[in-house]
């Protein structure tokens, strides 16, 4: 899968499945984040053996992972996780990010689009998304693409710096999500973004 889509500032980026020789080019990318936008990620990925752990993962089948790319950077990453245990095999969960300068572009819904053509392929039911108390465009994003709240566990997580978080988890059925997205891509700006 690699698909050419266009922002809605008319900027062309490449969507496309993330690859072995990524390495540097995700390290460059993670690195590059501001520290605020790190301190809610899951694990340090300014740490190259844990970017090395993630590409791991990927090979072993456990992660799909897709990226943005504009003249050879990456600008987004992209996460389906499908647990390997029996009793979750319906859930996908999804994991996202987009570089600042690339934001409130739709490239975060045209990311979550192919994100759910993977969960379809993988016969994914739900999607549920975790986040972090401070991540609000995380939850912007996810309301507007029809994701229900489902629980904050209060004081859960702990951000990179240490501090305690709440941990929000959202949740909706694949293919009411679909609906929205169509619904969402066929107005306004999103006509020709795709
Ligand atoms: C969340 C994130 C991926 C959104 O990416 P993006 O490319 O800016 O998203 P889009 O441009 O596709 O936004 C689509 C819609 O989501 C909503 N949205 C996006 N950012 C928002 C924000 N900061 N506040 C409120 N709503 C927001 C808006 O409804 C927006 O549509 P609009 O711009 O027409 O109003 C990006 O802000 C990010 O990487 N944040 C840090 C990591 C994170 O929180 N990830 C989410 C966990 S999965």
């Amino acid at each position: 899968m690699k698909k050419q889509v266009e922002l809605k500032d008319g900027r062309e980026i490449l969507i496309r499945p993330m690859m072995a020789d990524d390495l540097e080019g995700s390290v460059a990318f993670f690195t590059a984040l501001p520290e605020e936008d790190r301190a809610y990620l899951r694990r340090d990925v300014t740490n190259r053996d844990v970017v090395r752990q993630r590409f791991e993962e990927m090979e072993s089948g456990a992660v799909q992972r897709l990226v943005a790319e504009v003249d050879g950077e990456i600008v987004a990453d992209g996460a389906l996780e499908i647990s390997g245990e029996e009793w979750k095999k319906h859930l996908g969960e999804i994991r996202l990010i987009v570089a600042r300068p690339f934001r409130r572009q739709g490239l975060g819904v045209l990311m979550t689009h192919e994100l759910y053509d993977l969960a379809t392929a993988a016969r994914v039911e739900e999607i549920i998304v975790k986040l972090m108390g401070p991540q609000e465009a995380g939850r912007g994003i996810l309301e507007r693409l029809g994701f229900e709240h489902q629980t904050t566990i209060p004081d859960y997580v702990q951000d990179l710096g240490g501090g305690k978080q709440d941990m929000i988890l959202m949740r909706c059925d694949l293919e009411a999500l679909w609906r929205r997205m169509e619904d969402f891509l066929s107005t306004g700006d999103w006509e020709h973004a795709r």
